[in-house]
């Protein structure tokens, strides 16, 4: 039986006897990393990590019916400047609520160059929206990898979360180093075609001078991006990866964002690592639930329904 897991981008093909009858249940595990270092009056950095599950099932060809489950966010001060390095907190954990998404039914769309738009409750907070977006995210491409060969790099403009930028795309394809994880009861088949024993890596370098739009967003950052604020934010690095072998599926993003509050003359910069990896593909308990009170939104920070310029302008 082949399943779509990711539209027009990843298949897979299981080897089960009798297709299922609600059909397949994709279960993505999520790490956000967040690493605020402050540039003066500094004895660390603050770190905010939020892990959680993504649940999703296909819903037509198009689109994947999600939610979140099982969120925990904690945050706590480390003496390592280092963003990069895992640190195990020494002192004090917050549990942090306010960074741990909600478990409502929404739906992704895709177009063939990933996503497309979302359909959420027409109540959802816009700072759980936001938040949400940059985790699903994780699931676009941003181009058509459709029959790409071995070692390639294009430039393309690509839609993300953050905004319409030049993003130049790394894509190759090699044997894996490593051994494969035990193999799974599932093979999985980008568009692009893997052979077994093969990893395709796709990499993302955002050229942020080069935006139709882009609004400078952290994770869980409530300022509305239409109202005066004493804050200024820039983004000054977006990368994305993309992982795959026949059983593995990761993608990540990397940003750096700086922040200045203007009143308090304080720069701080934030270090912030998303990232998804498919975790189990098994079947479905029932059909996918339905949207509360569904409402279409785009897939940009700050923005609510897809194409109303005018409410944007508000
Ligand atoms: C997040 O932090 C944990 C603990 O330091 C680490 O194990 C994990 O690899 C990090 N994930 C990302 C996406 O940076
Ligand atoms: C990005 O999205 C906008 C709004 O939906 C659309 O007009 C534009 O063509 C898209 N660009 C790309 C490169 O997909």
């Amino acid at each position: 039986m082949n399943v779509v897991v990711i539209p027009f981008f990843l298949a897979a093909h299981l080897t089960v006897d009798e297709p299922w009858e609600h059909g397949p249940e994709y279960t993505f595990q999520v790490q956000v990393n967040c690493t605020a270092i402050p540039e003066e009056g500094i004895y660390g950095s603050v770190r905010l990590n939020l892990v959680s599950k993504l649940i999703c099932q296909p819903k037509g060809s198009h689109m994947l019916s999600c939610h979140f489950e099982d969120s925990k966010a904690n945050s706590f001060v480390v003496d390592s400047l280092d963003p990069s390095e895992p640190v195990v907190p020494a002192g004090l954990v917050n549990r942090q609520p306010a960074y741990e998404i909600n478990e409502d039914q929404f739906e992704i769309k895709f177009n063939k160059r990933g996503l497309d738009s979302l359909v959420v409750n027409e109540n959802i907070q816009p700072r759980e929206l936001d938040m949400i977006r940059m985790i699903v995210g994780q699931l676009s491409v941003g181009a058509v990898l459709e029959g790409v060969g071995n070692d390639i790099i294009f430039d393309a403009m690509e839609n993300f979360t953050q905004g319409e930028c030049y993003t130049t795309f790394k894509i190759d394809k090699k044997l894996v180093g490593r051994p494969l994880y035990a193999k799974p009861s599932y093979a999985l088949r980008p568009v692009f075609g893997l052979k077994d024993g093969k990893l395709v890596q796709i990499r993302k370098i955002r050229n942020l001078h080069m935006c139709a739009h882009k609004v400078p967003y952290f994770f869980g950052n409530a300022e509305s991006f239409r109202e005066e604020s004493d804050i200024i934010s820039d983004i000054s690095l977006s990368d994305g990866h993309i992982i795959i072998t026949s059983t593995e599926f990761i993608s990540g993003t990397s940003n750096v964002i700086t922040t200045n509050k203007i009143t308090e003359t304080v720069i701080t910069t934030l270090y912030e690592n998303v990232r998804l990896r498919l975790e189990s593909i098994q079947a479905a308990k029932s059909e996918p639930l339905a949207v509360k009170e569904a409402e279409p939104a785009s897939i940009f920070i700050g923005r609510w329904l897809i194409d109303d310029s005018s409410e944007e302008d508000n």
